[in-house]
């Protein structure tokens, strides 16, 4: 049943005491935006499963500013560079992440992408030098390293599943370049355990009460315990050995445990190592997930267009001719980062953002409360019409430096923006350079006959039915 939805005009004064959330209403002033609570479309127009349709509809309808409620809650969603700015820099003392990771915590704990304030900046500090640039190039060996090895096994005509092949591949290397540790056959366990993990994360999300749900082992619900057990023995298991070995080679997780040693948080090592599972589990997810299924996109995008994907083949052989790049090569594969860049613009790892206000605050002619959330998405502002032309059209010139300069900062950040802009972008660039001219020197990919294709919006945007490939060995 098709449900009309009603423009709302500038709601000056509106707030009826019913919403009990603002008490100034007063002095308030909202952009238009949905008429009734949220959840009353939920049930008659949108999926709960499907936020990024709501999103899309809402900058469709609305524009670059749009306010709706859910239950009390206020909730802005933006869709406009200028707004963001505001929001993510200028702005950024006055707005948290709390609220919007709340069940995120679930899994991460406190780690960097979820810690506030103090914690927060510590993490952040401790965990700095490993993404130093400089750091990052001494990752480029061990990048290529596992790329080949990836390979090894493939056959010429053989059909894989790519997104999985790329999440093991990214395992492997965050493991071994961040943490010194070499996975084995425990990848996969680990893999499918962060898997049964998302397939539950819409639950997760929208289950009133989840938290005590989960305690309490209601069916359905166990199945987040048990993964999460499997991907928490293989964190202590390398914080143990790391330990145990005593030594410090100067990766990140012993940057982490010096830094827990040294601040002797609770005296107690159970309670530091749970704080360390926290911090290790945050970057191992953040630091796989992004980049494998930015990769799986990309591959995806380069078999749809085969004239860019040539021009790719043509500049690989052009730099590298028969040996496999170096983090040297990196600034020569100009056409591999372009191509990247672009697939991350249309398929955006990290699909939104959101932050809640700590005060009332102004945006343009608004005026919000205290409370207030405040969302924006990768995957609709970098689709929008009027600063990409064409932009269903998979077009890596985009990112040539004459095409950069037509669009404004901020209508494309698939890493953030502000003091909380990710901590491994420099990591993830040079890594998806170095595995796509790795790969790419060897082998084509074709999207396998049959295979459906549509993005699913968890906690980043994977391909909702995998993504089966068959190989052609060049
Ligand atoms: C294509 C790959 C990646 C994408 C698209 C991506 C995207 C993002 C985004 C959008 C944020 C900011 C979230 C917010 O402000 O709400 C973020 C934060 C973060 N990312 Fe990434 N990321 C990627 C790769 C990585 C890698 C390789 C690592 C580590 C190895 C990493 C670790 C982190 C961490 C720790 C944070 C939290 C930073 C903070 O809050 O201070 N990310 N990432």
């Amino acid at each position: 049943m098709r449900v009309e939805i009603k423009t709302q005009p500038s709601m000056l004064n509106s707030r009826s005491s019913e919403d009990g959330a603002d008490t100034r209403t007063s002095s308030y002033r909202f952009p238009p935006g949905l008429k009734y609570n949220l959840p009353f479309y939920a049930f008659r127009k949108f999926r709960p499963a499907d936020p990024i349709g709501l999103f899309e509809y809402l900058a469709e309808k609305y524009g670059d500013i749009v306010h709706y409620k859910i239950g009390r809650q206020h909730i802005v969603f933006l869709n406009d560079p200028a707004y963001m700015r505001e929001v993510l820099v200028v702005q950024n003392d006055n707005f948290t992440k709390e609220r919007t990771v709340r069940r995120t915590k679930l899994l991460l704990g406190e780690g960097m992408i979820t810690a506030e304030g103090a914690s927060h900046r510590a993490q952040r500090q401790v965990a700095q030098p490993a993404f130093h640039r400089q750091r990052i190039g001494g990752y480029a060996e061990t990048m290529v390293e596992e790329a080949l090895r990836l390979q090894t096994p493939w056959q010429d005509g053989q059909r894989l599943d790519i997104s999985q092949q790329m999440m093991h591949l990214t395992l492997r290397i965050v493991a071994r370049t961040l943490f010194n540790t070499e996975l084995g056959p425990e990848v996969k366990d680990l893999a499918e355990a962060i898997n049964r993990i998302m397939g539950l994360y819409n639950y997760l999300v929208a289950l009133p009460a989840v938290e005590t749900l989960i305690h309490l082992r209601v069916p359905g619900l166990a199945r987040f315990t048990k993964a999460k057990h499997t991907v928490d023995a293989i964190v202590y298991r390398m914080i143990e050995e790391h330990r145990r070995a005593g030594s410090d080679n100067g990766d990140l997780l012993d940057m982490m445990l010096r830094a827990s040693d040294g601040s002797a948080r609770s005296g107690n090592v159970a309670n530091d190592t749970d704080c360390l599972r926290d911090q290790v589990i945050t970057i191992f997810l953040a630091g796989y997930e992004t980049v494998a299924n930015a990769l799986t996109w990309t591959w995806y995008l380069l078999s749809q267009n085969p004239a860019a994907e040539q021009k790719m083949f043509r500049e690989i052989q052009n730099v590298l001719g028969t040996r496999p790049p170096t983090a040297d090569d990196v600034p020569s594969l100009r056409y591999v980062e372009m191509a990247f860049a672009e697939s991350m613009r249309l398929y955006p790892p990290a699909w939104a953002m959101g932050r809640q206000a700590r005060g009332d605050f102004e945006l343009g002619a608004y005026r919000f409360p205290a409370g207030t959330t405040v969302l924006a998405s990768q995957y609709v502002t970098q689709r929008d019409p009027r600063r990409f032309r064409d932009p269903l059209r998979f077009d890596p010139e985009r990112f040539a430096p004459a095409g950069r300069a037509t669009f404004p900062k901020f209508s494309y950040f698939p890493f953030g923006a502000g003091f909380r802009q990710c901590i491994g972008e420099s990591f993830a660039w040079m890594e998806g350079v170095l595995v796509l001219a790795t790969i790419a020197k060897k082998w084509r990919f074709h999207l396998a006959a049959g295979q459906r294709i549509e993005p699913q919006a968890l906690i980043t945007l994977r391909p909702k039915y995998g993504m089966a490939m068959t190989l052609e060995k060049r």
